[in-house]
């Protein structure tokens, strides 16, 4: 099976970031290697990109193009800082970071990896395809019955959360959850018919809330921000795609938290936080793909990009 994914938003990533020949690059979320690629290029023989993903499928189809000066490492870019340690040369700073969140479609359409509601497969949700993950069955096989609605309803903004945590625990009482199939089953049978979107598959929440809590992609996300940031030289920028609206709060957060001169509350009225501002931000309001993109790949209609520079 050929690695396929479209990039998302490629022109906009590149109109932000300003790559240039000599510069250094992260891609912190390979996949595809859309945006690695485009990168490569025009940073040239004298730039380099350190490309990372949790994925070993994403690494090998990226090393299969041979690119000179592209650094692959198979890792969790939440550990982006150990990363730079051991990959490049001392106290190199970047000129720019990019994180394109989520799965490839590459990793959806691989029915072994069990992401997909659209075939029956081991439920796994692991974005690391060398071995089983047990988390996702552990999760709906043994969480109390309101942890589960928690889940579903906090990172899935499922409105029927609660018909599906009691779906899961009830089915489980006569055999455990072990596929896709099975899930998908449950979420069928605990939504009525009639309140079922007619454009979105009634599994489509659920499964993108364990998918998130799976893989700890909040946390992730919190946790290497501020090691991009640490990361880049003055006037380097940071490009976030999310699809998520949790997702979006944290990188729009961080981003308005960086970009103050103190962080001291308001009724403070001189400021004992010396806190400086390390960011300015470059785009004002989120940048979201044009109509022309989403006709050509419908996955990119709920990304959204924010974009910041290091002072
Ligand atoms: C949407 S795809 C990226 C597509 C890429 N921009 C392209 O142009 O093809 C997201 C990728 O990020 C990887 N990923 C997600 N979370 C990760 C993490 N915490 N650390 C490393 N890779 C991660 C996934 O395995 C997946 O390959």
């Amino acid at each position: 099976m050929d690695y396929q994914h479209i990039p998302v938003m490629l022109k906009e990533v590149l109109e932000y970031l300003q790559p240039k020949k000599g510069g250094y690059y992260i891609d912190g979320t390979l996949g595809g290697g859309g945006y690695t690629s485009a990168l490569s290029e025009i940073a040239s023989a004298t730039g380099k990109v350190l490309a990372i993903d949790l994925d070993e499928q994403a690494i090998a189809n990226t090393a299969k193009k041979n690119l000179s000066n592209v650094v692959l490492v198979q890792d969790n870019f939440v550990n982006l800082s150990s990363i730079i340690e051991s990959n490049i040369e001392e106290d190199k700073l970047f000129d720019g970071f990019v994180l394109d969140l989520g799965l490839s479609s590459f990793q959806l359409a691989d029915i072994r990896r069990g992401f997909s509601f659209r075939e029956d497969s081991p439920l796994d949700m692991a974005f690391n395809s060398s071995g089983e993950s047990q988390k996702t069955r552990d999760i709906v096989n043994n969480y109390r019955e309101e942890d589960l609605a928690k889940i579903f309803f906090n990172f899935g903004e499922e409105k029927h959360a609660r018909r599906i945590a009691k779906g899961i625990v009830e089915r489980r009482k006569l055999s455990r959850i072990e596929t896709t199939g099975d899930l998908v089953e449950i979420i069928k049978k605990a939504i009525p018919r009639r309140l079922w979107s007619e454009r979105v598959h009634p599994a489509t929440k659920t499964f993108q809330a364990l998918r998130i809590v799976v893989n700890k992609e909040l946390e992730n996300l919190a946790e290497v921000l501020p090691q991009a940031l640490a990361a880049l030289k003055s006037g380097g920028r940071l490009a976030i795609i999310s699809f998520h609206s949790l997702e979006d709060r944290i990188v729009k957060d961080y981003f308005r938290e960086q970009a103050k001169d103190c962080l001291c509350p308001p009724e403070i009225p001189i400021c004992s936080c010396g806190h400086k501002a390390s960011l300015k931000i470059i785009t004002k309001k989120i940048v979201l793909p044009g109509e022309e993109e989403i006709k050509i790949n419908p996955r990119s209609r709920s990304a959204k990009m924010r974009v910041a520079e290091k002072i």
